[in-house]
């Protein structure tokens, strides 16, 4: 089975200032670094780029998608549509998870934007392991084969803050999916936005981690986990956790200059390999 892992596409809307005054103080704040810091120009060809991912997903055989958070910018509504847009032919094969970007705003969380634009794509297997809204998501795809999406996005105190956590309920939701019998006997990939590990090996800072990571990677690799995957972190790396478990860090698959993915290749037994692939030379 093929899976391929994107993640950070952060779809942006176009925000001149005299739209300003209807954006809330977080996502003028923003604009900074948007503008003056010109971030916004290394998400230009977001659509571009993710219509090739997915030519080469079809193009691989790819049997599902991930998405490991950070669909839009600001999570505003027209940066979900055109994210869910770009991404609905995948809609019955794909996992997909928030990232900070996607709970921008108290009110992007409380009114669960990303939850009502990307329904259809967080439809669970097993909906009664569901503890925090649509989370944890179990994707059972094909025999053999399980994704478990987590959920660690949280609205920061101001921007400039971008930790996330899990947290106990959902924790305790996944030892129960492992222990599953639906579940046991397929190799089984989770999936979360915030990196559990910096490519150095070590634990992310606490204004921008996975506060409960080590909890999550103990917790999957005593059961045998196959794989975790996350974003946040805008670049692409490997690293093996406690008991040999692989860790992916997909980085921005559609920033300017580190576009890509990862492809694997999976059996009920495991991973079989892994291979990162660069979009950012010939693009
Ligand atoms: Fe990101
Ligand atoms: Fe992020």
């Amino acid at each position: 089975m093929k899976i391929l892992h994107a993640s950070d596409l952060h779809f942006q809307a176009d925000c001149p200032i005299s739209r300003w005054p209807r954006l809330g103080w977080r996502r003028v704040a923003a604009q900074t670094e948007f503008r003056l810091l010109k971030r916004r120009l290394l998400f230009l060809s977001v659509e571009q780029t993710v219509r090739r991912i997915l030519v080469d997903a079809d193009r691989a055989g790819v049997d599902h998608l991930i998405v490991s958070g950070d669909l839009t910018a600001l999570a505003l509504p027209e940066e979900f549509a055109a994210a869910h847009a770009a991404l609905a032919a995948w809609s019955d094969r794909i996992t997909l998870v928030p990232g900070n970007h996607d709970r921008y705003t108290p009110a992007a969380m409380k009114d669960r934007l990303f939850e009502e634009v990307f329904a259809d794509m967080l439809r669970s297997d097993l909906p009664e392991h569901r503890r925090e809204g649509a989370f944890p998501v179990v994707k059972l795809p094909r025999d053999g084969l399980a994704v478990v999406g987590l959920s660690s996005a949280r609205v920061p105190l101001t921007p400039g803050i971008a930790a996330g956590w899990v947290g106990r309920a959902q924790r305790d939701a996944l030892a129960a999916i492992l222990a599953d019998p639906r579940v046991t006997g397929r190799a089984v990939i989770v999936t979360v936005h915030h990196a559990p590990r910096r490519p150095s090996g070590r634990r992310d800072w606490p204004t921008h981690g996975l506060w409960d990571g080590e909890e999550i990677l103990d917790l999957a690799s005593r059961a045998g986990v196959a794989a975790v995957c996350h974003g946040h972190i805008h670049e692409r790396f490997r690293l093996t956790g406690p008991r040999g478990l692989p860790i992916f860090g997909a980085g921005s698959s559609t920033q300017r200059g580190v576009e890509g993915y990862w492809l694997f290749d999976v059996g009920p037994d495991g991973l079989h390999s892994a291979g990162a692939v660069d979009l950012s030379s010939g693009s």
